[in-house]
C-alpha cells in the first residue's frame, strides 16, 4: 500500500467456491509463521467464511491447548435491516477503520472478498499490492474471466470480473501510481491429467495473457481440506491426531508444497519486510537506553 505499510494481498474472484477463503486463511497463517505481522479482513458479509474459519481455530486451538499463532482478523457486521444504502455504508465505515487502523502495524494485511460486487468489492480490489483470483479447475470457470469462444477455445469478450480488476488497476494508478500484481492460480486440480484439463491450463495461460495477468501453478484437489475448516487449522499446523483416520498424509505434504509454491510465485516483499521489522527492533531498543531489553511483541502474538 505505501512504502512502509502492509502490503496487502487480496482475495478475489466472483464465482463462489473457488478457493478464495481457503487460500486466504492458509496464506496468513504461512506467513504468521513465517514470523510476519499479518491481519486479516473478511470482506464477505453473508458468508464470513474466513471469520468462521477464524473463530473455529482460536476455539480448536484452546480447547487443545495447542499454541499456533493466530492472526488479527476484522470482519463487517451481518447486514441487518431493510435499508441497503444503510448497511453499504456501515460497512464501507468499517472497512476503512480496521484499514487504516492495520497498514502501519501489520507487514501483511489479508482481504478476503466475496462472490458478489459492492463498493466494498471494488475498494477493496484497488487497495490491492498483489491480487490473487484462484480458478476452479474446469473451462466453466473461466467465464469468469472472459467469454471463450467454444470452438476455438480463444478467449473473446473480457467479462464483469475482470472490468473489475481492470477499473481497481486504474485507480490504483491514479490514487498512488502504484500498480496491483494480478496472480490466477488454479484450484481444486484433478490428479486425472484429461485433455480438458489441459485446455483449461492453455485457457489460463492466454487469458493472462490478455488481462496482464501472471499464472501460478495452482492447488490439487485433496481431501484434506474438507477437515481442516471445521477446526480452524491449516496444512501448516500440528494436526497429529486432528485428522480423521485414513486421511493421506501425502495429501498433507502435497499440499503444503503447493502452498510455499504460491507463495513463490506470488512475489511478496519477504525478505525486505523481515529487514525493516529487524531494522525497526534494533532502533527501538537503542532508543531504550534505560531499564531491561524486553522486545515487547506488537500485534499479534508472533513477534
Ligand atoms: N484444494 C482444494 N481441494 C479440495 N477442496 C478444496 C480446495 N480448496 C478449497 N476447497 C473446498 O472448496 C470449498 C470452497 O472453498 P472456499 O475457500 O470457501 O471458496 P470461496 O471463498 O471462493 O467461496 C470449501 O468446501 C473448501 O474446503
Ligand atoms: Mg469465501
Amino acid at each position: 500500500m505505501y512504502e512502509d505499510g502492509a502490503h496487502v494481498i487480496v482475495l478475489g474472484n466472483e464465482k463462489g467456491g473457488s478457493g478464495k477463503s481457503t487460500t486466504a486463511f492458509h496464506l496468513a497463517v504461512y506467513l504468521l509463521y513465517a514470523g510476519f505481522r499479518v491481519a486479516t479482513i473478511d470482506v464477505d458479509s453473508r458468508q464470513q467464511t474466513l471469520t468462521q474459519y477464524v473463530r473455529n481455530r482460536q476455539e480448536w486451538s484452546r480447547s487443545h491447548s495447542l499454541n499456533v499463532p493466530q492472526t488479527t482478523h476484522y470482519h463487517l457486521p451481518l447486514a441487518k435491516g431493510d435499508s441497503i444504502s444503510r448497511n453499504q455504508q456501515m460497512e464501507f465505515e468499517v472497512f476503512s477503520h480496521a484499514i487504516s487502523e492495520v497498514e502501519r502495524r501489520f507487514d501483511f494485511v489479508i482481504v478476503d472478498t466475496p462472490g458478489f460486487d459492492t463498493n466494498l468489492t471494488r475498494l477493496a480490489h484497488s487497495l490491492a499490492d498483489s491480487l490473487l483470483t484462484p480458478l476452479n479447475d474446469s473451462l466453466i470457470d473461466l467465464d469468469v474471466l472472459a467469454r471463450i469462444d467454444p470452438v476455438t477455445g480463444e478467449p473473446r469478450e473480457m467479462s464483469h470480473y475482470a472490468r473489475l480488476v481492470q477499473r481497481a488497476r486504474k485507480e490504483r494508478l491514479a490514487v498512488d501510481g502504484q500498480t496491483i500484481d494480478w496472480v490466477l492460480a488454479r484450484n481444486r486440480i484433478s490428479m486425472l491429467s484429461s485433455r480438458n484439463m489441459r485446455l483449461v491450463q492453455a485457457g489460463i495461460e492466454q487469458l493472462a495473457t490478455r488481462l496482464g495477468a501472471r499464472v501460478a501453478e495452482g492447488i490439487g484437489e485433496r481431501v484434506i481440506f474438507r477437515s481442516l475448516f471445521p477446526i480452524g487449522m491449516t496444512v501448516f499446523d500440528p494436526l497429529e491426531g486432528a485428522l480423521p483416520e485414513g486421511t493421506p498424509s501425502v495429501s498433507h505434504a502435497s499440499a503444503q508444497q503447493e502452498y510455499k509454491n504460491l507463495v513463490n510465485v506470488l512475489n511478496l516483499p519477504l525478505s525486505r519486510r523481515a529487514k525493516e521489522r529487524q531494522q525497526a527492533r534494533k532502533t527501538w531498543a537503542k532508543s531504550r537506553d534505560e531499564g531491561p531489553m524486553v522486545f515487547e511483541q506488537m500485534g499479534p502474538k508472533n513477534g
